[in-house]
Formats: C-alpha cells, structure tokens, sequence
C-alpha cells in the first residue's frame, strides 16, 4: 500500500489529491480544486496549503512521493516548465524544489497528457495495449504516446506536441498561430469559433440562442455551446460539426503515423460524446487508411473526468518505481 499525492496544473484549474495505491486500485482520500492562479510563485503558496491542509487530516502516514502533472512545453528531468500556452507569464518555472525541500520525499514532474496517457494505460481504458495515444482535448490539446507498452516522451519532452500542428491556413488561433489543431480542439478554440460567429449573427439580427447580446459574447464557454448543440441549435451544431470534424483529421494523422490500438480522449470529448462521436468516424473513414483505423478504438476516457487526478498519481507511481 502506497500512500501519494497527485499535483495536476491545467490552464483552468489546480486539483491536489492525497490517494492510496494498492496494485491496480487507488482511492481518493481527498481532494481540493481551485481555479489556477495566474502567478506561478501564488499557484505553488496554494498547492502546498491545500497538501498541508490534507496532511493535518491524514496525519499518518505521510505521503511517499508527489507527481506533478502540467501542461507543457516542460522539462521534465530538470522539473521545469518552460513557457506553456495555457499558463501564460509561466516562464522557466522550476517546480519540483519547492515541492522536494517542502515535503522531503521524492517529487516527479510529467507532461499532464503523458500523464494522462500512463493514468489512462495503468488504470483506464488503455488497461493491456501495447500501443495507445491519449488526447487532453481540454483547455488545450496535446497527445499522450504509450509505444511498444512504454510511454514515449521523444528526444526533450516535445513529443505529442500536435496542438500546435496547423490543420488549416486560417481558423482561431491557437499556440500563437491561426487554424492549429489546438485551435480548433479546445475548450478555448470552440469558445473564440462561437464568440466569431455570435457577434456576425447578433450584427445580422439573428442571435442564436445562446447568445442574445453582445455583453455575452465574452462569457461564452465551450460548455454553453455544447449544451446549445444538445438542445439542438443550428448554430452551436455547426460549431461542433467543424470541430467535430478537426478532431477527425488530427486523430487521423495520428492513426496513419502510429498506428495504435487506441485512441483515448478526455475532457470535452467525454462530455460531448454523442455530438462529437458520429462526425469524428466519418471523417475518419475518409481520411485515415482503413488498415490502420480497423484495428483502432476511439473512446473517451475510461477514468472520466478523474483522469488528471489519476495522473498526478500516475508520475508518483512512476518516481517510486525509478527510485
Ligand atoms: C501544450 C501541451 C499540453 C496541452 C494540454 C498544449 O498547449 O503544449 O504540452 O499537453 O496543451 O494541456
Ligand atoms: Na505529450
């Protein structure tokens, strides 16, 4: 039995969890979120208040090791970050010291979607493949790589980088340039498509039904637009489709590439499923080869909308077992 906390950084929220592992089963002790400070040095005071605050709950016993997991672009054997999209003014963060010199056991830092990616393969939906990719497909968009049942991180941490791949010459703009996958697949991109064509239907007189006026315009969620579509809204449908479609040719380009088992996908994919799913295999069906895509499930992800919680527990897991 294997007592760790799990630190996962994402562009919209912070969780910490204390968990218990025991072979392939862990428990949640505790956990605590909270929307993600836009200062590093403010972002590491609340972490580790919210550990102290677990550890005076749970006094016993103490924790045996921490994984972090983060956006990226990061280092993850210097535990650095470098300069992630979605933590904008995070630049060169050293993270696991603070962490180290706090706690005093061993703290690992991993990719949030590699971690996802292990969480996925240890305790999910890629439980027995030997070759899987996990998508975040949340604040952001990046790939997670298990390869000949090892995760693959590439030659510095870049590999799975597909966010910022430009899918088409023009399209929102995503990791500093217009039409990236991340662009389009994210909760972001989906916010700035919606926000596009709202203001064009509000100026035209016809504003669709989940945006009246213009003050709304910028309180615009991928959530609002999802629930829209559900509801049947043309206009949110057409928003889906598109990213629906997106969603497609980035995962077909991995399929081609890599040809995996499969393909798991978290956050919106998970929530948006029954929009998302029907247009995602048709494009497939046109643009990945049929070899590869006959053998390949695309599912959300097993672990749900637990799965960051599981990869913090999932690099923990993974410095124990180095040390
Ligand atoms: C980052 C990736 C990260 C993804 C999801 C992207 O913007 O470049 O490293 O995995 O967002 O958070
Ligand atoms: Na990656």
């Amino acid at each position: 039995m294997t007592l760790v906390a799990a630190i996962d950084i994402g562009g919209t929220k912070c969780a910490v969890s204390l968990a218990v592992v025991e072979k392939d089963c862990v428990v949640f002790m505790d956990k605590t979120s909270f929307l993600t400070p836009s200062r590093p040095e403010i972002a590491i005071g609340e972490i580790s208040a919210a550990l102290d605050a677990m550890l005076i709950r749970y006094p016993d016993p103490t924790p045996e090791a921490i994984g972090i997991s983060c956006g990226g672009p990061l280092n993850s054997q210097a535990g650095i970050i470098l300069s992630p999209p979605n933590l904008p003014g995070w630049d060169q963060i050293d993270i696991l010291s603070p962490f180290r010199e706090r706690y005093g056991v061993p703290v690992g830092l991993q990719n949030d979607a590699n971690a996802c990616a292990l969480a996925e393969w240890r305790f999910g939906a890629g439980i027995g493949c030997r070759n899987m990719v996990f998508l975040t497909f949340g604040t952001g968009m990046g790939a997670g790589l298990v390869l000949n049942g090892q995760l693959y991180i590439g030659t510095n941490d870049m590999a799975g980088e597909v966010g910022h791949v430009r899918l088409e010459a023009d399209g929102p703009w995503g990791y500093g340039k217009a039409g990236s996958f991340e662009g389009f697949c994210s909760g972001g991109g989906i916010a700035k498509l919606a926000r596009t064509l709202s203001l064009q239907a509000i100026q035209e007189g016809k504003p669709p039904s989940y945006c009246q006026t213009m003050n709304q315009l910028s309180s615009l969620t991928a959530e609002t637009v999802g629930m829209a579509a559900e509801a049947g809204d043309p206009m949110a449908i057409q928003i889906f489709n598109l990213v629906g479609r997106r969603l497609g040719q980035g995962i077909a380009m991995l399929i081609d590439v890599l040809n995996p088992e499969k393909i798991v996908i978290g956050s919106i994919y998970g929530r948006q499923h029954k929009l998302l799913e029907p247009i995602v295999m048709t494009t497939l069906r046109q643009e990945a080869l049929t070899f590869s895509l006959d053998v390949c499930d695309i599912v959300p992800a097993g672990l749900g909308e637990r799965v960051g919680d599981y990869a913090g527990v999932s690099v923990a897991m993974e410095i124990l077992n180095n040390v």
